[in-house]
């Protein structure tokens, strides 16, 4: 049977160390990662990157600690403020009502913050959907979607339903997805002259250890398409990620869309600034306790992994979908053609029990502004017969970049 080292749990000096029970839980994670290891002679960055997040009852969304909002690794917009959803909720409202739609899905819901801010928001309009449904890959997060879901009016809460696979028939309406594109796993890739490798991880000295190796032929053709549609083959020792899973959501996604939108809002760039030369080392990072790094093999299951989004390969995953691509956008554009300001100089924002003028602006701030999340998260809308101009995309519509 495969060991676990507990040096293998070691952190940099001064962070925080795991309490004993998620320290064992990480232990139980790395016994199974190095078994895998040895039997199949190293995982693919990506069957890593899947196991650590995904694996049953060990992977960081599968098991019970705390990873959204201050004492966990992360925030999230819908985490930062109220207004997200709030503001979303308005859009909502146009996507239902001009394709005659009934229903939102959400996936990737987290702990459920965005649903609980545009069912309020829809509610207090009177314009509540028929059903807002709720698919997350994670478990135990829909616990912690229940107890926040608790505090809607009856009337809201009837409308929510959660589902352990994407709808039988597909939706009339809306498909919105926050920081999900995100979390799906990516290969690694180098560049070398005369050959293109993976990104592997084996065990040295029982420890887990990246290795190189020549990549199989998926990721190669993969790679080399990348560099057919750039123009550019990479540099030599050139590294970064591409996420095989996106092709396969997206194909899912509009299978579950008879009519409506998809909106998919996330920290990416398009290929040109994902792929740019100077960015030679890729895009990945984890989050522990709110430090951002890039050390993948610490801590397995107890920290975020995530890589930014490739959106021209959403859209060309889209466009193999027979969807259509509608709106593309940097956050900040999107909340402003939403009706943020509106929202904000309405003063109907602050009937949040807990939200005073002051803290509102910068939870506005923090959503809006070029240096936090305005311009590094983009917006991309998708749809199918979908027949009017999307609101929130007026002001600025950026598609001829993808
Ligand atoms: C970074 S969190 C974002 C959570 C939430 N949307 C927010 O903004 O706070 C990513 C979420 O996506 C979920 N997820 C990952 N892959 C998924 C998939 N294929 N389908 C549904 N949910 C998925 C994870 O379990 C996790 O809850």
């Amino acid at each position: 049977m495969a060991e676990a080292d507990p040096s293998m749990l070691d952190l940099p000096e001064g962070w925080p160390t795991p309490g004993p029970e998620a320290a064992q839980h990480s232990l139980a994670l790395c016994r199974e990662l190095s078994r895998r290891i040895e039997a199949e002679g190293g995982l693919s960055f990506h069957d890593w990157m899947e196991a650590v997040l995904y694996a049953p009852g060990l992977g960081y969304y599968m098991a019970g600690a705390a990873r959204f909002g201050a004492a966990g690794d992360f925030v999230t917009a819908p985490e930062i403020s109220p207004l997200f959803g709030r503001t979303l909720a308005q859009q909502c409202r146009q996507i239902l009502m001009d394709c005659d739609g009934d229903t939102i899905l959400e996936l990737g819901p987290g702990r459920g913050r965005l649903a609980f801010d545009i069912l309020q928001e829809m509610d207090r309009a009177d314009a509540l959907p028929e059903r807002y449904l709720l698919l997350d890959r994670s478990g135990p997060l829909r616990q912690e979607q229940e107890q926040t879901l608790a505090a809607l009016s009856a009337e809201a809460r009837a409308r929510v339903q959660w589902l352990n696979e994407l709808p039988e028939r597909p939706i009339r309406g809306l498909i919105l997805a926050n920081e999900v594109l995100d979390a799906l796993p990516v290969e690694r890739f180098r560049r070398l002259d005369h050959d293109i490798e993976q990104l592997t991880v084996g065990l040295e000295n029982k420890l887990f250890a990246p290795r190189w190796r020549s990549a199989p032929a998926a990721l190669r053709t993969q790679v080399e398409a990348l560099e057919a549609d750039l123009g550019r083959r990479f540099e030599h020792g050139y590294v970064s990620e591409c996420c095989p899973g996106t092709a396969p959501w997206i194909a899912s996604l509009g299978d579950s869309l008879d009519r409506g939108v998809m909106l998919l809002i996330d920290y990416g760039y398009t290929r040109r600034e994902y792929y740019h030369t100077d960015r030679r080392d890729g895009t990945l990072r984890c989050h522990y306790r709110h430090r951002a790094h890039d050390d993948w093999r610490l801590i397995p299951g107890l920290q975020d992994l995530t890589a930014y989004v490739d959106f021209t390969a959403v859209a060309i995953s889209a466009r193999q979908a027979r969807l259509d691509i509608l709106g593309f956008a940097p956050q900040a554009h999107f909340l402003m053609g939403a009706g943020i300001t509106d929202l904000l100089a309405s003063g109907s924002a602050l009937d949040n029990q807990d939200a005073d003028g002051m803290r509102l602006a910068q939870q506005a701030k923090a959503l809006m502004l070029p240096g936090e999340m305005g311009e590094r998260f983009r917006v991309l809308a998708l749809g199918r017969q979908f027949p009017t101009p999307i609101k929130a995309f007026r002001l600025y519509n950026h598609l001829e970049k993808l």
